[in-house]
């Protein structure tokens, strides 16, 4: 019983939000739950192809389900860990660039691992809606192959980790639904991909049942991600051609690949998601909380243990590899003697750390409010450290409102509270000159200076809890 609660653990990576639904209708597909289709290989067309780290982008060997003697043949390692790799739709009938890119950061990695690619390329490029139907087929001939590959070896289940781009993560999902001892971990890279605008993958994909761990991954929300925004992608046809055309549309819906990829091959710079109930709640920097397993490095290290239902989670990357950024939550509150309401209005922070600085981050503000708090979330592809000093600056509005006042509107500011997502590290910060910065419109910067303040509250925070608990809990030796 233990082990069903650990069974398939999936996590996904959407770099691209969509909601639409995946056509349901198969034809002689329908679930038997009879266990004999199993031993019949006769009618497995995928191919199972393992690769090796000097030849990573070739099929070079067969793994043949029913054929022990390709396990040798093939050198089948069967004390190493097993990665399975499953491709998605294709519209050339080939692999795509990405795919040798990752068994390569696989073998990079985990030099001794199996790498092994499913070819299902003829019947990934069917129409759409009939290639998604024939997941259900490809899914349970790659169950076919890892129970084999269990049996013929005696290989633990646990060993066997599937990656799967775009359908490729619904092959993976009818998978593990079908093989007998399930599957250890699951990673949908994407698992909406190119041409998947009309399915609801969130609720479809693996949704004939729904796996213990579910973990969904936004990065930068599920938009078009950095870098393969219209300007980018100007610059790129620009730099490289209109032949290029293919691989700039799939710039965003391939970035959940690449951000993988990223997680194998730089992993002393792994990006963090944190858990959040919605990108709004994100991009004001309140979901940057490690407690609980609240959040975990994306991709490769991700937790590998289950989370109790479905989470969903977000992070921010910068638009090429390493993709690493660093989050920060900043809180303040704006004093003013009249009643102001702005909107939109641009920012710039800057940070200065023990390890480095950066400088200018633009922000629009949402919403600035007469004694209210604002939170929002900076992020820094620089590793700043431990912050010393924050600069803030108001910039004059890009655009007139005429219903909002031309005023010299002024919010006075006391502190600044910022939380830094990576180190869980919560510093307060005062203006340098005075009591109070007065932030106006189209002003230089305000520096601001780290507080003693943090270490002060903690000191009384320990001082109270001392009074009220020392009776009971008092050390000798504590001050
Ligand atoms: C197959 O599933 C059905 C419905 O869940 C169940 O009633 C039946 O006993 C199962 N058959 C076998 C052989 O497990
Ligand atoms: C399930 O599979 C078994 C073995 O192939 C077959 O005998 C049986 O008729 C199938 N049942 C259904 C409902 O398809
Ligand atoms: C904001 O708070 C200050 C001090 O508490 C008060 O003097 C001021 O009138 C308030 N402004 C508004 C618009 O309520």
């Amino acid at each position: 019983m233990g082990k069903e609660i650990i069974w398939m653990l999936i996590i996904s990576i959407y770099s691209v939000k969509t909601s639409a639904t995946i056509p349901t209708t198969t034809e002689g597909a329908s679930f038997n739950n009879s266990t004999d289709w199993i031993e019949d290989y006769s009618d497995v067309e995928s191919k199972f192809s393992l690769r090796t780290a000097q030849v990573p982008d070739e099929d070079l060997c067969y793994l043949v389900p029913g054929q022990p003697r390709t396990i040798a043949e093939c050198e089948f390692k069967p004390d190493a860990q097993t990665f399975v790799i499953i491709h998605g739709w294709t519209v050339t009938g080939m692999y795509e660039s990405w795919l040798p890119k990752l068994v390569t950061a696989l073998f990079e990695r985990e030099p001794s691992a199996n790498v092994v690619v499913v070819d299902w390329l003829g019947r990934a490029q069917q129409h759409y809606p009939t290639s998604a139907a024939d997941t259900r087929l490809v899914g349970r001939d790659v169950a076919k192959f890892i129970d084999w590959i269990e049996a013929e070896l005696d290989y633990p289940w646990e060993k066997f980790h599937l990656l799967g781009y775009s359908l490729g993560a619904h092959v993976a999902g009818v998978a593990g639904l079908l093989s007998k001892n399930k599957i250890y971990r699951i990673t949908g890279l994407d698992p909406a991909g190119p041409g998947f605008e009309h399915a609801d993958a969130q609720t479809t994909l693996f949704g004939i049942q729904r796996p213990v761990g579910h973990v969904d991954i936004y990065p930068n929300g599920g938009d078009a991600q950095p870098g393969c925004d219209f300007r980018s992608t100007l610059l790129m046809i620009a730099k490289s051609g209109i032949y290029n055309m293919d691989q700039l549309l799939k710039c965003s819906h391939e970035r959940s690949v690449h951000l993988f990829i990223d997680s194998l091959v730089n992993a002393e710079r792994q990006s963090l998601a944190f858990r959040c109930s919605s990108k709004e709640a994100f991009n004001r920097g309140l979901c940057l909380s490690c407690r609980g397993n609240r959040c975990t490095k994306l991709g490769y290290d991700a937790h590998p243990c289950a989370p109790p239902r479905s989470l969903t989670m977000y992070l921010r990357t910068r638009e090429a590899m390493p993709y690493k950024v660093f989050h920060y939550q900043v809180k303040v509150h704006l004093f003013c003697q009249e009643e102001v309401t702005l909107r939109d209005q641009p920012l710039k922070v800057s940070l200065y750390g023990t390890l480095g600085d950066k400088e200018d981050i633009r922000i629009i503000l949402p919403i600035m409010q007469s004694n209210s708090t604002m939170s929002f979330l900076v992020t820094s592809d620089v590793a700043v450290g431990d912050l010393l000093r924050v600069e803030l600056q108001w910039e004059k509005d890009y655009v007139y409102k005429f219903w909002e006042r031309s005023s010299n509107t002024e919010f006075r500011v006391r502190r600044l509270r910022i939380k830094a997502g990576e180190t869980q590290a919560r510093v307060i910060f005062v203006p340098r000159d005075g009591e109070f910065a007065a932030l106006s419109r189209g002003a230089g910067y305000f520096t601001f200076i780290r507080s003693t303040e943090d270490e002060e509250g903690r000191k009384q925070e320990r001082l109270h809890r001392l009074r009220r608990t020392g009776s009971l809990f008092r050390q000798s030796g504590a001050a």
